[in-house]
């Protein structure tokens, strides 16, 4: 990238002011310090700016001046605990209560329907969503955890479809209609938009053919549809449990969900636990103070001369 480009060169003062205000966790000595480091010094009129890449210097400051990590670890170990613990719900009720796992068209083919859209669009999404959150990351480059969000990313829409794949397969085995529900209208809209948001993310982010000074209004459209994204997967997977609860729990082949049998309260703590873990994830990602610091490497795509 050509030099002039960089915009803190165009205009040191005004990125460098915009730079610190933009760092809500750093304490005063760290932004001091970062004042001295970054070589910013007067010599007669004339104000030169020494520009520095970024740093694992200053990703050091940012850690060490964050206000309450202990506070972030704490929330960030109860998200991983309760995405474990959705996965191991999800299966132990497909075990336990619907026999298990098979791919041959039966009712436990339906049955990865459920783990794997819990596993891969609520748990494995969401843990996506926070990556960037994690101080540890910050002492490396932004392009590795790039590659990393948008794996685990790729990851969870592979899992996705094929929780899809397992449920219309079941559907054509046992002759019942595709997408009469309204848990199939939101969960499919939701599967669509998160294809979707891949697709221009990696474009976006990752691709240098994309113009910058789209990159810089795709940024706020990717976080709300992030968000959106994993709202609706929620609204999916509570609605999911519950039609799949009247289903089995009718009171004529067993008994009734509303004498909440023991299934019922386990599939009910299920969606109480895949609620936690998405106000958990939105906790995390509404704290200012817990964002990775931005840096001039942050705005090279990955797959440019200067990201590699
Ligand atoms: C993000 C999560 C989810 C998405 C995107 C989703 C999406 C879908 C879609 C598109 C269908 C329609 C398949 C067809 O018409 O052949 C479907 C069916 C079904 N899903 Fe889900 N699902 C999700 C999670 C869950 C969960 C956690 C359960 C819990 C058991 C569940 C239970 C069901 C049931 C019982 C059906 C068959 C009845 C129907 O078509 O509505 N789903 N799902």
């Amino acid at each position: 990238m050509p030099l002039q480009n960089k915009p803190h060169e165009a205009h040191p003062s005004l990125f460098q002011h915009a730079y610190l205000t933009s760092q809500p966790f750093l304490n005063k000595s760290a932004t001091q310090s970062h004042l001295l480091t970054s070589g910013y010094k007067t010599e007669g009129k004339e104000k030169h700016f020494h520009v520095r890449r970024m740093d694992s210097h200053v990703a050091e400051m940012h850690t060490t001046g964050l206000r309450s990590p202990v506070f972030f670890h704490i929330l960030y170990g109860v998200c991983l605990c309760l995405g474990v613990l959705c996965v191991l719900f999800v299966s132990l009720w497909c075990v336990l209560w619907h026999g298990g796992f098979a791919w041959d068209g039966s009712d436990q083919q339906f049955n990865w329907h459920p783990v794997l859209m819990v596993s891969g669009l609520v748990v494995l999404y969401g843990l996506a969503a926070v990556i960037y959150r994690v101080p540890f990351t910050w002492k490396q480059k932004k392009f590795t955890w790039k590659l990393v969000h948008a794996g685990l990313l790729l990851s969870a829409l592979v899992l996705a479809v094929l929780g899809l794949c397992a449920v219309f397969d079941f559907h054509r085995a046992a002759g019942i209609p595709d997408l009469y529900s309204v848990h199939s209208w939101v969960g499919i809209c939701t599967v669509v938009m998160f294809a979707f948001q891949w697709a221009l993310g990696f474009a976006g982010f990752l691709l240098p053919c994309f113009p910058r000074r789209l990159r810089t209004y795709l940024k706020p459209v990717h976080i709300w549809l992030g968000i959106a994204i994993l709202i609706l997967s929620l609204t999916s997977c509570i609605s999911g449990i519950n039609e799949k609860l009247f289903f089995s729990l009718n009171g004529v082949s067993g008994e009734a969900y509303k004498s909440l049998p023991a299934e019922a309260t386990f599939a009910n703590f299920l969606g109480i636990l895949l609620v936690a873990f998405g106000l958990v994830v939105f906790g995390i990602l509404s704290k200012a103070q817990w964002k990775r610091p931005e840096t001039d490497e942050s705005v090279y795509p990955l797959l440019s001369e200067n990201g590699t």
